[in-house]
């Protein structure tokens, strides 16, 4: 393909340092898709005939044909990337019109091409699955908008939830994943095709409509900054950094619910393993893998900022790494949403555990600083006496409900009866009504169960 300059050969070690068909053959698609537009502007363009350009796109489509349904068989070919692959295979159909088709073009734009529409299409696929996720969320919160559980601070109880206000938590998290996703294909809508190596092709390519045809909705402004661009590439490492970062913190809690210590849900056999040594095991590693995983996309990320960030405008080869942090990030990404959906879908969730949780816990110490204000205290005067109250309460090995009311007397003579309806975690939940409030989500989804129900009637 550049051989002409060359005397010499390059050696075995270069070779499998510089080949990136290994990677990039799972661009093959996408470099047919370009190569058949390319084929059309250049007829376009009157540097093709129309007869000529014809036989090009059925020869690469034919192409596609033989390998779409099992792209491996690329594989077994020596040809440095995809790009000299398809060449090399149209070379093979139609002879030296086969040559023709590099006329005005680089790899340098066709790569980027290339790497935009698989973008493109991952961007869908992504896009559906987080859906997904998101609808069994929604859809699990409403069940379990009633299942009180403790909320946590510095990993102390806290205050009352349920775990619907903590799945609905979740939806939210990836909500703004679907939004961040949505932002890209704005971000990265210009086609670099016809940007040729560095300075624009000398052939007179209509670059919009070239841009237009493979669903972009303009060409780029200016070729060396077009060749040089992988913002796009960043943009998207960036959303399944943010994504398995949300991922991996859900996990964590999860994983935290599931232990023997809080036992608030059980993780189903399908999504768990054993110890080769300790029969009792059934240890979370799904969610531990999601985990891990996340590790490893936020290095797809930093490698490709560490890639970028000291390369001089034009194309480079470390660029060519673009490709493996690409596929390997969207890859674990939609991975590790569909065990999460495997996880949630098939979740137990112990609801006599979770509420003896808050029932044994001083998680309702605010509620009771909040009756006080109501009394007509301070707020800091009504801290201060509860947290009296909560001490005397640790003194006499009990929580705030079992206190006599002579105990709440000592400390304020005006506290009645009154004190313990307050103090139950019912009570606490109701009382947050304010939108993004615990008691809010519980009454939205309770109505949204009893609509589903006449619904399903
Ligand atoms: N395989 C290369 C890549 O993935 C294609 C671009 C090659 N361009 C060049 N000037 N050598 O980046």
């Amino acid at each position: 393909m550049w051989g002409g300059r060359f005397s010499g050969s390059t050696s075995d070690l270069f070779k499998k340092l510089n080949d990136s068909l290994p990677i990039d053959y799972q661009l093959v698609a996408q470099d047919i898709q370009g190569s058949i537009a390319w084929a059309n502007a250049l007829c376009d363009a009157d540097v093709l005939t129309k007869e000529e350009a014809e036989k090009l796109t059925d020869a690469l489509e034919n192409t596609y044909r033989q390998v779409k349904d099992e792209p491996q068989k690329i594989l077994s070919s020596n040809a440095e990337d995809i790009h000299s692959w398809v060449e090399q295979s149209l070379i093979e159909q139609v002879g030296d019109l086969g040559k023709k088709l590099h006329t005005g073009r680089s790899r340098n734009d066709q790569v980027l091409t290339d790497v935009k529409l698989w973008t493109r299409m991952s961007v869908k696929k992504i896009k559906r699955q987080l859906r997904e996720t998101l609808l069994l969320l929604n859809e699990q919160s409403i069940l379990h908008a009633d299942a009180i559980m403790p909320s946590y601070t510095h990993l102390q109880r806290a205050q009352p939830i349920t775990f619907g206000f903590w799945l609905n938590a979740a939806a939210q998290m990836f909500s703004r994943d679907i939004k961040r996703v949505e932002l890209l294909n704005s971000l990265g809508d210009e086609c670099p095709l016809g940007a040729s190596a560095i300075s624009g092709t000398a052939f007179q390519v209509d670059r919009d409509k070239l841009a237009i045809h493979l669903g972009f909705s303009k060409a780029s402004d200016n070729a060396l900054d077009s060749v040089s661009d992988r913002d796009f590439v960043l943009d998207l490492l960036y959303c399944s950094t943010t994504s398995l970062l949300h991922l991996s913190r859900l996990a964590e809690d999860l994983i935290f619910f599931n232990s023997q210590e809080a036992g608030f849900v059980e993780l189903d056999d399908s999504v768990t393993s054993g110890s080769s040594l300790m029969p009792q095991k059934k240890n979370p590693d799904s969610l531990e893998l999601i985990r891990g995983k996340s590790a490893e996309v936020y290095s797809y990320l930093t490698q490709m900022l560490m890639a970028i960030k000291s390369l001089p405008l034009g194309y480079n080869k470390d660029l060519q790494q673009d490709k493996h942090a690409l596929f390997s990030s969207i890859g674990a990404w939609f991975d590790c949403l569909k065990m999460f959906n495997q996880v949630i879908a098939t979740i137990k969730v112990n609801r006599e555990k979770m509420f003896l949780a808050v029932e044994n816990s001083f998680s309702n110490a605010t509620e009771l600083a909040d009756y006080l204000v109501g009394l007509g205290v301070p707020f800091r005067d009504a801290h201060h006496q509860t947290g009296v109250l909560v001490k005397l309460a640790e003194q006499k090995d009990c929580y705030l409900k079992q206190l006599d009311l002579v105990d709440f007397q000592q400390v304020n003579s005006k506290i009645t009866n009154d004190v313990y309806r307050w103090l139950n975690c019912e009570q606490a939940i109701e009382r947050r009504q304010v939108r993004g409030g615990v008691g809010h989500h519980a009454f939205s989804a309770k109505n949204l169960l009893e609509y589903r129900m006449v619904e399903a009637d």
